[in-house]
């Protein structure tokens, strides 16, 4: 796991990342920000107190993790699974969890969600599943 500010167009402290009611039923949105230096991958998902969210990118092979499918969030709400070969990683820090999940994780995005409903970019190490 690194910090996901030293990745190419990391969207900064404060910047919209998506209106939390683009979650889709499944509490998943996946999409790339571009603040003017190309296109940066996310992924957003519903926790238990709040949104989560992740540079979308499967440590295993630097493949989306919504590559094959957008339903990545496990049925009780604690998992992110990748769609490309099933490894698992805890919502609550990016950790990983199953499979070929050991060993690695998710870049964290600190996020939190504005009057507006906007799910923004938190100061560094906040997280709010
Ligand atoms: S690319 Fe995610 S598990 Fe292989």
């Amino acid at each position: 796991m690194g910090d996901f500010r030293d990745l190419p167009g990391a969207p900064p402290t404060g910047a919209a990342l998506a209106e939390a009611a683009r979650l889709d039923a499944a509490g998943v949105l996946a999409l790339d920000i571009d603040n003017g230096d190309g296109a940066f991958p996310v992924l957003l998902v519903k926790g238990a107190a709040g949104p989560a969210a992740f540079v979308n990118l499967c440590p295993h092979r630097d493949l989306p993790l919504t590559y094959r499918s957008n339903a990545v969030l496990s049925a009780d709400g604690t998992l992110v699974r990748c769609s490309n070969h099933d490894a698992a990683f805890r919502i609550t820090d990016g950790s990983g969890a199953d499979g070929l999940a050991h060993g690695c994780a998710l870049d964290v995005i600190p996020v939190t969600v504005d009057a507006d409903g906007i799910i923004r970019v938190d100061a560094p190490g906040r997280t709010s599943a």
